[in-house]
């Protein structure tokens, strides 16, 4: 059976290895083969188990392993052909040797290889659990949106082009003077584009993975949280838990008196942004988390309640559909009562009440121009339909539904 998989991403410093070593050392405790493996180019895995990992998987105590992925090797392996190809091409355009190769790596790209070889460890057969310490952003699970174009262009284009280019390369090269790419750069390409649609079967399998959204209770963080929630729903990845790290303890004092009660009302704006997905919260330790006592401390914070390798919640929670002049955007909503609807769209973040609860969701950029019509609240689901043509300068998010 496919190992179950969970990714642990956030906003920078907010505690995504930390949370993701002590889960890995939960479900290594409860006799679980697991494998905690960092994607994320600056490793701290290994000062956060104290153990000495590599980039491949180490034994790091019973039952757990740790790997920390090199990027640069990945990136050597995978995509040096297009990397050549594309440096000669910028270097005979008159750009410098050293910006050339940097050019060639698009931003992204380096934690895209190192999330491959999760796939790798996939098909091993070895792991029971493969927990996921990702870089800090969801722009890396965007990327994993590409996998439909990927499909498309290994279907559709490559058998031809491939033709066309073994035809047109002398005469490129002769008349054009710009060097046609090999056969190696379209075998990267294509071996880059098979790679990111198993991926992706391996996110989408929403029985076996999903994603945990690391935060603190600060307002700036959940922003950010939010819009990832947002897209990762949006690209019909699962949130099945997201988790409230650094909360300041009742004990904790007059001079954080104040910040405590901030934070209080921040966990309340929390549960109602990601409801029903269920939220883990350890508190502000009186120390750092390093180590595996520490480690264990925080696991059994945030799984007081909670088997670690357990799916938390399965369902997709917002859908939306983009047409030329209105969109629709289907939300769950855990609101009990139907009551009367209100909804107030600022900027990109949309205010929905039902009878006297309330949520906010933040929009993708694609609604910029749209203005909500219309909702229904059926079924514990909200249909919100939004009128107006998208800004000319838009593109158009990806349909789905
Ligand atoms: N609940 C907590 N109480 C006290 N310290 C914590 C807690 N959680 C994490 N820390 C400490 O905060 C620091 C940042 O945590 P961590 O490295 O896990 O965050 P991160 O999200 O992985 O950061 P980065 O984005 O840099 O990878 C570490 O020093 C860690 O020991
Ligand atoms: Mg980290």
């Amino acid at each position: 059976m496919r190992p179950r998989t969970i990714l642990y991403t956030g906003k920078g410093g907010v505690g995504k290895t930390s949370v993701a070593a002590s889960t890995a050392r939960r479900c290594a405790a409860s006799g679980l083969r697991t494998l905690v493996i960092s994607t994320d180019p600056a490793h701290s895995l290994s000062e956060s188990l104290a153990a000495e990992l590599s980039g491949e998987a180490t034994q790091v105590s019973d039952h757990l392993w740790g790997q920390e992925v090199k990027a640069q090797e990945e990136m050597e392996h995978h995509w040096s052909g297009v990397q050549e190809w594309l440096g000669e091409l910028l270097i005979e355009r008159g750009v410098d040797r050293i910006s050339a190769e940097e050019l060639t790596v698009p931003p992204g790209m380096d934690e895209l290889f190192s999330l491959l070889r999760l796939q790798a460890q996939h098909h091993t057969d070895e792991w029971d659990a493969i927990i996921v310490d990702c870089a800090p952003t969801g722009e890396t699970l965007r990327l994993l949106s590409f996998p439909d174009v990927a499909r498309w262009w290994i279907e559709k284009v490559f058998p031809k082009e491939r033709q066309i280019m073994a035809a047109a390369r002398p005469i490129a090269r002769s008349l054009l003077d710009i060097p046609l790419p090999s056969a190696a750069v379209f075998s990267d390409i294509q071996r880059l584009s098979e790679n990111l649609i198993a991926m992706n079967e391996i996110l989408r399998d929403r029985e076996r993975s999903t994603i945990r959204l690391v935060m603190n209770p600060d307002k700036m963080v959940i922003g950010e949280a939010m819009r990832t929630f947002t897209y990762l729903n949006l690209y019909g990845y699962v949130t099945d838990a997201v988790v409230v790290n650094r909360i300041f303890p009742e004990d904790v004092g007059t001079y954080f008196g104040k910040w405590r009660r901030l934070q209080q009302e921040h966990l309340e704006l929390v549960e109602s942004a990601f409801a029903p997905v269920p939220v883990l919260r350890a508190p502000y330790f009186d120390q750092e988390v390093i180590g595996p006592e520490m480690l264990d401390r925080l696991g059994s914070e945030l799984f007081a309640a909670h088997e670690p390798e357990a799916v938390l919640y399965s369902s997709i929670t917002q859908e939306l559909v983009v047409a030329e002049d209105h969109a629709r955007l289907w939300l769950a909503l855990p609101f009990a009562d139907k009551g009367e609807i209100s909804l107030k769209k600022i900027g990109l973040e949309l205010i929905i009440g039902v009878g006297d609860q309330k949520r906010t969701i933040i929009l993708p950029p694609a609604l910029a121009g749209f203005r909500p019509s219309e909702a229904t609240f059926e079924d514990g689901a909200l249909e919100v339909t939004f009128d107006g043509a998208p800004r000319p300068s838009q593109r158009p998010e990806p349909r789905r539904r």
